[in-house]
């Protein structure tokens, strides 16, 4: 593993490597005990989009190991005005011992991780979010005690989230229900390949426009934003096709009695989320979002160690 892009480029047991070394880091953290695996290594942090949980967390894991996260925005560095990936690949291999981005075109990141020497985490593109799943599949082993055999429902738009949580259920044992409006249907691609680790490992794949067709009897029921970023131009039609896919109350009941509900966040509370169920007492958001820093932590550990 030279880099993390896809969570369809893992291994299951690779995936369960990952979960258990943030399970541990997580523990270790909590107890107060240092962990300076990173001494000395700088990982460079190219953003071309807004993030708030993804800045924080991986510039917070890479000081607990003990390295240096270099924020680069896209606003500051030559790439903002055109300079080339593979230029820009190029200088950073000869500085840095890890990248980590996000951007808008997926084909950025495989184009940087072809070019540079080291490691590349993918930390969301249009097409993909590796990172919040691995911290979504933690979250979801922490609370049911196990992963094999639940099933998680993803209810809205299908975007980069649903695509790597399809990726990530597959490899993990879990079951997944994904509903979307017929217009914002998954990647074809990403379905095809999807539906291979399903087949192949032995879980559920569903693939539906009926939103309570896809959480009956979830364990674990995830939306994320019908507006992701980018998106923007699209937010009236996109508030009124998707209203039908809203999880409130009454769809969350649907679900298992002990169903919890996650979101990646950031969250657009009476939207595609109501206050009763993300604020509820099934809500696990919070731990979620905690996780990406574990989870990341345990990826840089495995990129970025000697
Ligand atoms: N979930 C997530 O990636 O959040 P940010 O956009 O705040 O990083
Ligand atoms: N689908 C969202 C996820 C944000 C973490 C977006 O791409 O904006």
């Amino acid at each position: 593993m030279k880099d993390l892009i896809s969570l369809h480029d893992l291994t299951p047991e690779e995936v369960e490597d990952l979960l258990n070394l943030g399970i541990k880091l997580k523990a270790e953290q909590k107890a107060g005990k240092e962990h300076h695996i990173l001494k000395g290594k700088t990982l460079g942090m190219i953003f071309t989009k807004s993030s708030t949980r993804t800045r924080i967390s991986f510039e917070v894991g890479m000081t607990q190991l003990g390295g240096y996260p270099l924020f680069l925005s896209s606003n500051d560095i030559q790439l903002g005005r055109g300079e080339t990936i593979y230029d820009t690949a190029k200088v950073m291999e000869r500085m840095l011992d890890g990248i980590m981005i996000r951007t808008y075109s997926h084909q950025d990141v495989l184009d940087l991780a072809k070019h540079a020497d080291i490691p590349v985490i993918n930390a969301l593109t249009d097409l993909l979010h590796p990172c919040q799943v691995l911290a979504d599949l933690m979250t979801a082993y922490e609370h049911k005690g196990k992963l094999k055999g639940l099933k998680l429902a993803y209810i809205g738009d299908g975007n980069n989230m649903a695509h790597s949580l399809m990726y990530g259920c597959a490899k993990a044992g879990l079951d997944c229900a994904v509903a979307t409006p017929d217009d914002y249907q998954c990647d074809a691609d990403v379905v095809a390949n999807a539906k291979d680790d399903f087949k192949k490992y032995g879980s559920e794949l569903i693939l539906t426009n009926d939103p309570k067709e896809a959480i009956k009897d979830a364990d674990v029921v995830y939306t994320d934003t019908w507006v992701s970023m980018g998106m923007e131009a699209e937010k009236e039609e996109r508030q009124r096709v998707f209203m039908p896919y809203q999880v409130n109350g009454e769809l969350f009941k649907l679900a298992a009695p002990d169903a919890v509900f996650m979101h990646c966040l950031p969250a657009y509370r009476g939207f595609e989320v109501t206050e009763d169920v993300i604020d509820g007492p099934q809500s696990i958001i919070f731990d979620e979002a905690e996780n990406r820093l574990h989870a990341q932590k345990a990826v840089m550990v495995r990129l970025m160690a000697d």
